[in-house]
């Protein structure tokens, strides 16, 4: 997690330019000393989206959007925060220092960015302009991959002499070692003879390689990936999702498939809210990341084979477990969605995904496939295979639903399904908190909860905050970083500096509060339900508080340490408590 130093924030401050940072991702037209734009933020046919020369911020006088650059990069791309102040970083020129020590030794990021940027241009290169580079070119084309392709995805070759690469790279060894391009210790390339797809982070820089041979003589597995580097860490790797992140989180949803060929060629059909994982190798950590975008459905998309079909149960479980609806596209046998789309065309995959099975059916047909369903011992079997997939879900009400729904598709009593909940061996293993959440703390939730509410709303709904501010008062919060981060927040506003968060992060400096406030952002709200959620949140801080000083004067009065005159007064004031539950209340 990056946090980043309070003087590094400072000078990045002083050379964002806001206006350069709009401009590639909106037609801005300059009026006078001003800037207009359609709001990307809503739907709308003349400018009401306008930024002033020289001004850090944005605001739209359609929908109210309002904001930093910072702002703008989160909303509009989705980025995390620390992604979106390492873009503007990089882009802008400073260095950044971050508060965290365990930040690894060696060339920084940018460097080691830098090199696979100039190795991608290479291979591309090399792959375009060769003889060596044009058998491969002659490879994908037989495979049905057009130049478009190669130039929109950057598809390069790298070459079998190992000195063309290093000459052409003219780096230190240590950076490219780092970078993952040479191999340790030797000077020879990582990747040699290969046809090399590049890997991008949110931004688009390039951070990997994934390299298919095509010859069978060449040594190592068809595909060759980046080892692990500061930059590419493999369990949380998608690959496609730089192309598609708008479209999922826009539409929150995400085609999930196995190989690189496959989510690439779907983003060329214009199913650009695909991606993939490291083969059927999609891990929990790949899912966090699609539901950090939102996502709450995953249409899964494997191979038509046995790999296809078995990784289509663990993937959809993922997703299920975090209370994401998944379904299951039902490829004809040795197909991939590479070749379906060759031979049947992106109609015919619409369809497919129309047709997709919900996970529980896709479930008992998995298991019931050539099995003896009138047999009582088999039917029991999967009923129990299914239903203790479902109890490791971590959302009561749809493993309440789930489970009703197994006992219709498999036309066994309810009745006998809910027993299973009760049965003492597979009493639910519940682990403790998931990856993104290492303890459950309700109260820290429920705080945390308000605060995202005030950064989501603060900067165009001041109403909002007045009712916030109207009823929730330092005292009322338990964790003591969410009351901090709290504080500053107020003091923000009241400072009329409406929501900045690039100066709420400066105001912060110490570092446990900076790793919350990320944290309070990670996660997104709807704001369309701003009055409702926050007056549910101010209800149960509010309960929760009062409740608390119930206790409080319970066992005041039970101490043994007042008068009798005091524990009258005590008495007193606890009817009064109780007779006066908290209610919400609205500013006049
Ligand atoms: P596949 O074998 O289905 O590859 O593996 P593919 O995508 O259909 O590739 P082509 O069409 O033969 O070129 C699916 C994915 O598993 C990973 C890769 O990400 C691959 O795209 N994989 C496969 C590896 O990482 N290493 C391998 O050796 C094979
Ligand atoms: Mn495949």
């Amino acid at each position: 997690m990056a946090l980043f130093t309070k003087d590094t924030l400072e000078s990045l401050r002083e050379r964002i330019d806001l206006i350069s940072v709009l401009e590639p991702h909106l037609d801005l037209k300059r009026s006078g000393a001003s800037y207009k734009a359609c709001c990307p933020f809503h739907e709308e046919k003349s400018p009401s989206f306008i930024v002033k020369r020289g001004d850090s911020h944005y605001h739209c006088f359609g929908c109210g959007a309002h904001g930093d650059a910072i702002a703008f990069l989160m909303n509009h791309l989705k980025l995390s925060f620390e992604d979106s102040v390492e873009q503007l970083a990089e882009r802008f020129g400073v260095h950044l220092q971050k508060s965290e020590t365990e930040e690894p030794q060696g060339p920084s990021k940018k460097l080691l960015k830098e090199a696979n940027e100039e190795a991608c241009a290479f291979f591309h290169a090399y792959l375009l302009q060769t003889e060596e580079g044009h058998q491969a070119l002659d490879y994908l084309y037989r495979r049905g991959l057009d130049l478009d392709f190669i130039r929109a995805f950057r598809i390069g070759y790298a070459p079998r002499e190992s000195k063309l690469f290093t000459k052409a790279l003219a780096k230190q060894r240590a950076i490219l070692e780092e970078a993952g391009l040479v191999q340790r210790g030797e000077s020879r390339p990582f990747f040699q003879q290969r046809v090399m797809f590049p890997i991008l982070d949110a931004a688009g820089s390039v951070i990997g390689f994934s390299g298919r041979k095509i010859s069978e003589d060449t040594y190592g597995p068809k595909y060759k990936n980046t080892a692990e580097t500061p930059l590419f860490k493999k369990s949380k790797i998608l690959f496609g999702l730089h192309q598609s992140r708008k479209r999922i989180a826009k539409e929150k949803r995400a085609i999930i498939c196995e190989g690189q060929i496959d989510a690439l060629r779907l983003i060329q059909e214009g199913f650009n809210f695909a991606v993939a994982g490291q083969g059927t190798a999609f891990g929990q950590e790949q899912a966090q990341e699609l539901i950090k975008l939102g996502v709450n459905h995953a249409i899964l998309a494997l191979d038509g084979d046995d790999a296809g079909r078995d990784a289509a149960v663990k993937i959809g479980h993922f997703f299920q477990k975090e209370g994401v609806d998944v379904s299951v596209t039902i490829l004809p046998n040795g197909s991939d969605p590479d070749t379906f789309l060759r031979t049947e065309g992106p109609p015919a995959f619409s369809k497919l995904i129309d047709e997709s099975k919900d996970y529980l059916s896709y479930l008992v047909d998995y298991y019931s496939q050539g099995q003896d369903l009138s047999r009582p011992a088999v039917k029991t079997d999967i009923v129990q295979m299914i239903s203790r997939r479902i109890l490791d879900w971590n959302h009561p009400l749809m493993v309440h639903e789930s489970l009703r729904k197994l006992a219709r598709l498999t036309q066994v009593p309810e009745s006998t399904i809910e027993a299973e909940k009760y049965r003492p061996a597979d009493v639910i293993v519940k682990r403790v908190g998931t990856l993104s959440q290492t303890h459950v703390d309700p109260d820290r939730i429920l705080e945390t909860d308000l605060l995202r509410w005030l950064l989501a709303v603060g900067q165009n709904r001041p109403d909002m905050v007045e009712l916030i501010c109207y009823n929730i008062k330092r005292e009322h919060f338990q964790t003591p970083v969410c009351r901090d981060l709290f504080v500053h927040i107020i003091e923000q506003f009241e400072k009329g500096k409406s929501c900045d968060l690039l100066e709420l992060s400066i105001s912060i400096d110490n570092t446990e509060e900076q790793f919350f406030l990320s944290e309070v952002l990670q996660k997104r709200i709807n704001r369309e339900r701003a009055r409702s959620g926050i007056e549910e949140t101010i209800k149960r801080i509010l309960e929760r508080h009062w409740l608390t000083k119930r206790e409080e004067i319970k066992s005041k009065i039970h101490s043994g340490t007042c008068t009798e005159e005091e524990i009258l007064e005590l008495a007193k004031q606890f009817d009064e408590l109780k007779s006066h539950p908290p209610k919400v209340s609205i500013p006049a």
